[in-house]
């Protein structure tokens, strides 16, 4: 299944974004409440916003573009409706986790960091869910689901589009 281009906020209308600098307009504190706003508006930060949202604070785009790669909550290309996360901490590697994301992978067609062309899905993985003991693990969304093997990751994740 093809795979989204990293940044396709080519087709956007950044229009919104300038409403919103304007509740914060020259004032660098508003930094993050105005990311805030901008994601929730698109579901993710454009790109091609991040120049406006620098002029607009007094900042230089790379001040934004640092913020945004220090903070894990803020994503500059599309998410998928449903983001799938598989653990790839010790507990579950040694468990047969890498075999879970391969097959996570192979289900959704896509790599890590990547998401379904359908913006269904987004697969991401993390350090450790907290829930070792049912290692391996993985997330859908806010549901965890401990104890993976094939079946289940079929079960899960069975795309009847493909
Ligand atoms: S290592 Fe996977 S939940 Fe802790």
């Amino acid at each position: 299944m093809p795979v989204v281009e990293a940044d396709v906020s080519s087709e956007i209308d950044l229009g919104p974004v300038d409403q919103l600098i304007d509740k914060y307009r020259q004032q660098r504190w508003g930094l993050l409440p105005l990311l805030q706003d901008v994601q929730g508006l698109y579901g993710y930060i454009p790109p091609r916003a991040i120049p406006r949202i620098a002029s607009g604070l007094g900042l230089f785009p790379s001040q934004v573009q640092g913020v945004i790669s220090f903070y894990a909550l803020f994503y500059t290309s599309p998410r998928g409706k449903n983001v799938v996360r598989v653990c790839r901490g010790t507990a579950c590697h040694v468990r047969g986790g890498k075999t879970i994301l391969k097959l996570v992978k192979n289900e959704l067609g896509i790599e890590e960091g990547e998401t379904t062309a359908d913006f269904e899905y987004t697969l991401e993985t993390v350090a450790c869910i907290g829930i070792c003991a049912l290692a391996p693990n993985m997330v859908i969304n806010n549901t965890t689901y401990g104890q993976m093997n094939p079946r289940k990751v079929a079960r899960l994740l069975n795309r009847k589009d493909r």
